[in-house]
């Protein structure tokens, strides 16, 4: 479960937070941005009805997984921030997949950085490798060059293309599409309606994550708790549309920079994507909010006393995991150090992250900081689920109050035009 605490904006200065009726005023907007959501026939929110690809996902999930010590996901942006956030969320954080499970590696490889692909040969064995290609044009310049050059790698060494490549790409075009068919390697679709950054909930994160053995179906039934919030015309209980009109007022009085600072190491593959999602998704017309990636307690030691007395440009949003399964005990072997003291009542680090959040929270509050806390109650695959379509149905209806196309990225294709051209010349 997922809740939105707010009221620290109601104790600081009004002109830096708000007061406790301001987010409703803008509740009999409600109904009609919903509306205007549908006739954008966006499938963020629609694609997790579509039983066939999930299925299909599960069967090839099935008969593949025990076959590769390792998977490769060759993408960049939304192709590759939705995988990394499932897998980063639920898996062991140092084997990249369940800490239990015999399921392959997966590594995202989201960069061209040569030292990067070179350091990551070192770790794969091609006979045991499976790259999952993914590309909703299938032509961005960074993973097709990917692409070409682990398909000569697997050539140079009479590997059968079919067993070592799937593809993930647009349902009827383009240079991926085209070599699925003629070399037969499998090939799963993104939707024609369904942005980069706005497809986490498509083959383009569930495949990964199924193969790393998470289980989808929990992180389906999760969206979809979110996806009922989303498209309730009520203003309490919609929590997205409470989220993006918190941003939205905030921006209004020059909040124009979102931190996303969760208080669990397991979460920052979340702020990632949330990052890319903010900013292509509103960076337009000369408006936007300008994300920040942060981590608790980590950043409280490097970017808090910026956020502190630094320019009050910026609307911290905390997230916080009220539960975790694993808690460790602090030791305190000299009780009688006076510089110790303050371990003599037997304290867990969950506990101690949990007092480092409220203690960043009630500075913030006392300079006047605007700060939100997103509640999780524990991090599983339900939550997470929930978080991700919270995001995109928040950056959706902001799209709307900030009265910009939230779901294409003309300056991102424009860049990609740009670089094709430069390698001609
Ligand atoms: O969100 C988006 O649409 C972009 O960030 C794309 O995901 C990114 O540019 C990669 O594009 P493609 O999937 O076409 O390779």
């Amino acid at each position: 479960m997922i809740d939105l605490d707010y009221t620290n904006l109601h104790k600081i200065n009004p002109k830096h937070g708000l007061s406790e009726n301001e987010p409703e005023s803008k509740n009999e907007l409600l109904p009609k941005f919903i509306e205007k959501v549908h006739s954008h026939e966006q499938g963020f929110y629609t694609n997790i009805d579509d039983s066939k690809t999930i299925q299909k996902i599960q069967d090839f999930a099935k008969t593949t997984r025990a076959k590769y010590s390792s998977i490769i996901i060759l993408g960049i942006g939304g192709s590759a921030l939705g995988s990394k956030c499932l897998i980063q969320g639920l898996c062991h954080l140092f084997q990249n997949k369940l800490k239990t499970s015999s399921a392959p590696n997966v590594h995202i490889i989201d960069n061209i950085d040569p030292v990067l692909i070179n350091n990551l040969e070192d770790i794969i064995e091609y006979s045991k490798t499976l790259f999952i290609v993914i590309s909703k044009s299938g032509s961005t310049p960074e993973t097709i060059t990917q692409y070409l050059y682990f398909r000569q790698k697997t050539n140079d060494k009479k590997l059968n293309p079919k067993n070592h490549f799937v593809f993930i790409t647009d349902p009827e075009k383009g240079f991926l599409r085209e070599t699925a068919e003629k070399d037969c390697i499998t090939i799963f679709n993104i939707p024609k309606n369904t942005a980069g950054r706005f497809s986490a909930l498509t083959a383009v994160g569930l495949l990964p994550a199924l193969l790393a053995e998470i289980d989808i179906n929990r992180i389906i039934s999760g969206a979809k708790i979110m996806r009922d919030k989303f498209l309730n015309e009520n203003f309490n209980e919609n929590l997205p549309f409470k989220l993006a009109v918190i941003q939205y007022l905030l921006y209004e009085k020059g909040k124009n920079i979102d931190v996303l600072m969760p208080y669990s190491q397991k979460l920052t593959g979340l702020s990632e994507w949330y990052r890319q999602l903010l900013a292509e998704s509103l960076g337009k017309k000369g408006k936007g909010i300008t994300p920040i990636r942060a981590l608790g307690a980590t950043d409280q030691h490097s970017q808090l006393q910026l956020y502190n007395e630094g320019p009050n440009d910026k609307l911290i949003i905390f997230m916080e995991v009220e539960k975790t399964d694993t808690e460790i005990t602090i030791p305190n072997p000299f009780p009688e150090k006076k510089e110790l003291k303050f371990l003599e009542k037997n304290i867990t680090f969950n506990n101690l992250m949990k007092i480092e959040k409220v203690a960043a929270e009630i500075s913030l509050t006392k300079n006047d900081r605007p700060n939100i806390t997103i509640k999780v109650d524990s991090l599983k695959e339900e939550t997470l689920g929930e978080s991700l379509m919270m995001f995109m149905g928040a950056t959706a209806f902001l799209g709307e109050l900030l009265q910009v196309n939230a779901f294409n990225q003309p300056g991102v294709e424009h860049t990609k035009k740009i670089i094709k051209q430069s390698l001609l010349k």
